[in-house]
């Protein structure tokens, strides 16, 4: 079966507020950022995040499928696996769901920004993870028009793991257990049950905010991770 892309703007903000705020809390670390390349961008939109402390960098996003909007992003059509540009070129790179894409070929990838990451720079990877019971039960039954067949999401360590063995991680968080799906359930629910399913997400994004920090165990069972890492 396959559904439309749906999310209830407003939970949706709640549970994606700390994600989306990572890129600006880099950028207030960073001392110069001149080039920001988003990898599989799409619009660009996360690396264009990142210029919040530093509006002078430029952002590049590249990507096999850009979605151009006005976000004063230059657009480049091109292959995370072979970026386009010279060696030690960029401060910041930027990677928001696109690694998940390329499961097999991850140490490929990270050996690509390492090359365009310039010694000091930082590099933020965000990318769902295969272990969430709540987002397989219903990975098996259901298609969203904003996925594609080769994209899988991204074995628990496998990613941490690429990462560590060329950059020296610099914070790792894991996010949603009970409330992945909840921006997707409340504006399929009827009328009157929708407040009742916005403030069941509450909870749920509560709860998990709880159990991922008090009990590193569960972290294993989160739909989706974040990391940054710096190129020492
Ligand atoms: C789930 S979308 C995420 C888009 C964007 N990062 C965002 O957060 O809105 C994944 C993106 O990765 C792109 N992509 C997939 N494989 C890629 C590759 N090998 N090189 C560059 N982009 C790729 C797709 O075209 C798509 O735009």
């Amino acid at each position: 079966m396959e559904v439309d892309w749906n999310v209830d703007p407003e939970v949706n903000r709640m549970g994606w507020k700390a994600l989306n705020s990572v890129p600006g809390e880099v950028s207030a670390r960073c001392e110069k950022l001149d080039l920001i390349i988003d990898i599989g961008g799409g619009s660009g939109s996360f690396g264009n995040k990142a210029r919040s402390s530093h509006p002078e960098a430029m952002v590049v996003c590249i990507d096999l499928e850009p979605r151009v909007i006005d976000n004063d992003v230059r657009h480049i059509l091109g292959s995370g696996l072979d970026l386009p540009f010279k060696d030690s070129s960029a401060d910041l790179v930027t990677v928001h769901a696109m690694l998940h894409h390329v499961p097999d070929e991850l140490d490929k990838a990270l050996k690509e920004i390492k090359r365009v990451l310039r010694p000091g720079g930082f590099l933020i990877i965000q990318e769902p993870l295969d272990r969430n019971p709540f987002a397989n039960i219903v990975r098996k039954r259901i298609t969203t028009t904003h996925h594609d067949e080769g994209e899988k999401p991204l074995p628990f360590n496998d990613l941490e793991e690429v990462v560590k063995r060329y950059f020296k991680t610099d914070r790792v968080d894991h996010h949603f257990i009970t409330f992945y799906l909840m921006p997707h359930i409340v504006p399929r629910m009827p009328g009157p049950l929708k407040g009742i399913t916005r403030a069941l997400s509450r909870v749920a994004f509560k709860i998990d905010n709880r159990l991922l920090t008090s009990s590193p165990k569960s972290r294993k069972w989160a739909a989706y991770v974040n990391i940054v890492a710096n190129n020492p």
